[in-house]
């Protein structure tokens, strides 16, 4: 491997180090050809037997993002002082979908790799992003008037970061929470936990 693609990659590794889940957003609109490389880098993730389920809508409008808001749940560990404050609102969503007329088959796991593409290609163009889970999906459908054969996954929600959330080791609890300077801390299961070399030995 020559020097140039070995600093690219330490700085990929970097990047998914050092990624942190951002709920409070600058209100800087993002030029829409970013989105749009994330979104192509959404398309081009793993897909089980190549079938490629997934449709992607990506929504930059003001009034359509404005009206998404309040379809979604934020970080229920910590309501409500991990919910967006006015005015550090999302500027832009992604929202994942299975065309059922593809394939439901792997659903879950085609839509995490895409969805994990996205949010990589963003960290690497600054965008902050927030994997939404818990969102209102018939209200969503009406709103983007999404067809009853696509599935909606899960939404992103999109924006310069405007907080810096620290991760740290846990101890004894995996909820994240906030400190009094209103800092993020999200602890992470060791290495020591997760791992193991060549057998498993508790
Ligand atoms: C499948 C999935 C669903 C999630 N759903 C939500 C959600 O509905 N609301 C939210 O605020 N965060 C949601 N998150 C973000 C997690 O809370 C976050 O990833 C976790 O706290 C770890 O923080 P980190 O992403 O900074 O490592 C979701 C993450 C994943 C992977």
């Amino acid at each position: 491997m020559n020097q140039k693609s070995k600093a690219a990659n330490s700085q990929m590794i970097e990047l998914i180090r050092t990624r942190r889940t951002i709920r409070q957003f600058d209100q800087t609109e993002i030029p829409l050809d970013d989105l749009l490389k994330c979104a192509e880098c959404a398309g081009l993730a793993p897909s089980g037997k190549n079938l490629q389920p997934l449709k992607f809508l990506l929504v930059q409008d003001r009034k359509l993002v404005e009206a998404i808001f309040p379809l979604l749940k934020w970080a229920g560990y910590i309501q409500p002082a991990g919910n967006p404050k006015p005015g550090k609102t999302p500027t832009a969503y992604f929202v994942t979908m299975v065309d059922r007329e593809i394939s439901e088959l792997l659903s879950e796991y085609n839509a995490g790799a895409a969805i994990e593409n996205f949010i990589l290609a963003a960290r690497s163009l600054d965008i902050g992003t927030c994997w939404i889970a818990s969102v209102d999906r018939d209200k969503l459908r009406r709103l983007l008037q999404i067809p009853e054969r696509l599935h909606i996954d899960s939404i992103i929600a999109c924006g310069y970061p405007d907080e810096t959330p620290v991760v740290e080791k846990m101890t004894d609890d995996i909820r994240y929470w906030k400190d009094g300077s209103g800092i993020l801390h999200v602890p992470k299961r060791s290495l020591n936990e997760i791992l193991r070399v060549d057998r498993w030995i508790d």
